[in-house]
């Protein structure tokens, strides 16, 4: 039996995680801590009534140190982080300081309950961060693999490559034993409507354009975050400390296919259930339309990378990871689990989950 600490786990993919490690872990203790961001939704965790949650912030190292010892705590998934490229862009900020200097403040907590006190109990930092730290390939290029160095474009990506090399670190010269999985485009449930698979779904149903950047040609590797969450299971299980592993979807696709699948998919639900149409009746499909009428090409992100890919040869062969689903099954998941929780992604948008928040915890709750 094992104590996780999980850092972002209202997110999108931390609460996939928890949803998934309660699911398979029954008798595991979870503590879940969490800054409630723009993207952390206490509601995402609904159901999970034996979860201890902290409203807190991974920065404030004597709480973690206190939840380490408080919680008896052996195990840190750490998915906590700024992770919007478009808002890295914007204000790199809060990039530095969450991803950066966050992360340190949790090897900082970990460092001291785990070696400085003595305990010598056997404990694991598992860091989650992303393809992007290796950069941008040329359309002929081989996928990423654990060996390709780090080129980091962006300011998020820039602040995730610094937060690997500061893991690396710590169980360089200290001893921590870490462990870190880079992987491709999650999508699934609980995406905060920013990311394009999201974002565009719900476009489709509301009747708004869809922003393609550039000439809608970059390429990603989509992984159904489930498929994620497996991964880290085994990277936990049975991953060799120190070492990274990639995860991927096995999905390379550009953007216009999968811009190109979402409004497909949503026709042939308008098709196949009139009481859509009743409940969108802004959605053109709502009025016979096709939903790629909405699609509209816009001005391109800045530095916007073109194509990543991944080598998941590592995983797969230590550790025998596959991806259950492609991306047409993953894709038809999504589309349905957006279409039964309009509650979630209208709360999540508009803002009413704060008040919602406010009204249930109180401005000074802490602990749910
Ligand atoms: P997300 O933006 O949906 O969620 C991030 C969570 O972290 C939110 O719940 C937020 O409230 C919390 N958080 C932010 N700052 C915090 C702080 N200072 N203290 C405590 N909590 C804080 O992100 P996601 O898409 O679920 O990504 C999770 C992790 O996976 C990130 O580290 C990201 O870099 C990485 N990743 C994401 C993807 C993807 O496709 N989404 C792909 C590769 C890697
Ligand atoms: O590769 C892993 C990364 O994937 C993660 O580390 C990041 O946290 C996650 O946000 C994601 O980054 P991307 O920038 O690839 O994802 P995003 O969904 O923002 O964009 C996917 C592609 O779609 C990208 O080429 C930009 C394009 N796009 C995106 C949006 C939001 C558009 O054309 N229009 C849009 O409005």
């Amino acid at each position: 039996m094992a104590n996780l600490l999980v850092t972002g786990g209202a997110g999108f993919i931390g609460a996939n995680f928890v949803h998934y490690w309660r699911e398979h872990h029954p008798n595991d203790g979870m503590v879940v801590l969490d800054a409630l961001t723009y993207a952390g939704n206490r509601t995402s965790l609904a159901g999970l009534e034996s979860l201890r949650f902290v409203h807190g912030d991974i920065r404030a190292t004597e709480i973690v140190s206190s939840l380490i010892r408080d919680h008896d705590i052996d195990t840190i998934v750490h998915f906590a982080a700024e992770s919007h490229v478009d808002r890295s862009i914007d204000g790199p900020d809060a990039f530095i300081d969450t991803n950066i200097t966050g992360t340190h403040s949790l090897l900082k907590a970990a460092k001291s309950e785990w070696l400085d006190r003595g305990s010598g109990r056997p404990h694991r930092f598992h860091h989650i961060s992303t393809d992007e730290v290796y950069g941008s390939l040329g359309p002929d290029d081989p996928p990423f693999s654990e060996l390709t160095p780090y080129a980091p474009n962006s300011p998020y990506s820039a602040s995730k490559a610094g937060s690997d090399h500061l893991v690396r670190a710590y169980h360089h010269t200290f001893g921590l034993q870490t462990t870190t999985t880079n992987c491709s485009n999650n999508y699934g449930p609980y995406q905060f409507p920013e990311k394009l698979i999201p974002l565009f779904l719900i476009n489709c149903l509301t009747g708004k354009p869809l922003p393609i950047y550039g000439d809608g040609m970059n390429v990603r590797d989509w992984l159904y975050v489930k498929d994620h969450c497996r991964g880290i299971e085994l990277v936990l299980d049975r991953g060799q400390v120190g070492q990274t592993y990639n995860i991927g979807g096995g999905e390379e696709l550009p953007n216009l296919t999968v811009i190109d699948v979402i409004c497909a998919a949503v026709d042939e639900r308008f098709n196949a259930d009139p009481a859509l149409a009743a409940r969108f009746p802004d959605a053109p499909a709502a009025k016979g339309q096709a939903s790629s009428s909405l699609k509209t090409f816009v001005t391109d992100r800045l530095g916007h990378d073109r194509r990543y890919a991944i080598d998941e040869r590592k995983i797969q062969e230590e550790l025998g990871y596959r991806p259950a689903r492609d991306f047409k099954s993953g894709l038809a998941a999504t589309v349905d689990w957006y279409l039964a929780h309009e509650n979630w992604w209208r709360a999540v948008m508009d803002g009413s989950y704060r008040v919602w928040l406010e009204r249930n915890y109180g401005s000074r709750a802490t602990v749910g």
